[in-house]
């Protein structure tokens, strides 16, 4: 097992100061000439966001809530993930996208700068979704825990520093939020944020059929509601990520859906880590004001 565990961690290699995986990193060049269809819609995330949360509720106003319709295959293979190399057999992100029609719902953890050209030039829709950086930072430990391909986490205490730094897979979270952040106008990207979703899903489905311009019946509106509620979605086998065999997710040290909490931080960070995490946050965000909330 511990052998085998090893044998899975993929070291990250820096793309242009990106730190990313090495198989992402080795395949770099295709990833930045695909061309998505114009309407093709592209979920953009820091890992451990509300990723998977967003895929479901756009595939479901897709399909007019139809729950069956979005248990036709697991996340992965209905929304595809960008820039996902992993070793052969298993295809990339970009070969599944071959065998499907427009319009794709594609994730990506890319920060702006190194999102493809060709979805600007092709003006993709592009939902962005934030978390507060403390839960965000937890939630990622406990999968890099679990998951077997990212590299070792180490323990809490210093892993703390490592989000602080950027070396993260994917980099800084600071960048990244402030990055699409900065350029929402100009690119007509829907920007959201998951402390707004778990206060009012509703309120943000809604924000989201309008910015794809669907048109659904409050009954239909009112289902997909309740289909992504954080409680469904984890017994849902389709999109809890069940599909992930136990070597590469090990379920044992987390489930996939683990909490969906705003404030999970405060049972992780002591009063000690949390003071001088927020000390050094106001400084790397003081020149945006973003409305992050660490709890509702
Ligand atoms: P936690 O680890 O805090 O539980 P991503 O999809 O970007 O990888 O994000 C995963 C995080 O979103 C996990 O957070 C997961 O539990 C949470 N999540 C997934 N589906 C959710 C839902 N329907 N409602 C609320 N949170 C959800």
């Amino acid at each position: 097992e511990r052998a085998s565990s090893s044998m899975y961690r993929f070291p990250v290699l820096p793309v242009r100061g990106i730190p990313l995986t090495n198989h992402i990193a080795n395949n770099w060049d295709a990833i930045w000439a695909f061309r998505p269809d114009p309407s093709d819609i592209l979920i953009a995330t820091y890992p451990k966001a509300g990723t998977t949360w967003t895929q479901e509720i756009i595939d479901l106003l897709r399909h007019n809530g139809d729950a069956d319709a979005c248990k036709r295959a697991p996340t992965p293979a209905r929304s595809p993930f960008l820039e996902i190399f992993s070793p052969p057999p298993i295809p990339s992100g970009i070969d599944l996208m071959k065998d499907m029609d427009p319009p794709r719902i594609i994730k990506t953890h890319l920060p702006l700068q190194l999102v493809p050209p060709a979805f600007w030039e092709n003006k993709c829709k592009t939902i962005y979704v934030a978390r507060n950086a403390k839960d965000n930072m937890v939630s990622y430990y406990h999968f890099d825990c679990m998951n077997k391909t990212q590299p070792e986490p180490g323990p809490w205490e210093g892993y703390i520093p490592k989000f602080m730094r950027g070396e993260l897979s994917w980099g800084s979270w600071y960048d990244h939020v402030k990055g699409y952040w900065m350029e929402r106008e100009k690119r007509n990207i829907l920007y959201l944020f998951y402390e707004d979703m778990k206060e009012n899903p509703r309120r943000e489905v809604e924000r989201i059929m309008k910015y794809l311009d669907l048109s659904l019946s409050d009954e239909v509106i009112s289902r997909i509601v309740e289909l992504t509620s954080f409680e469904i979605m984890k017994e849902n086998p389709m999109a809890n990520y069940s599909c992930i065999p136990e070597l590469v997710f090990d379920k044992s040290i987390s489930p996939f859906m683990r909490k969906g909490q705003v404030g999970d931080w405060r049972n992780h960070f002591t009063p000690e880590q949390s003071k001088m995490f927020d000390e050094d946050y106001e400084k790397k965000m003081k020149d945006v004001n973003m409305p992050f909330r660490t709890l509702i």
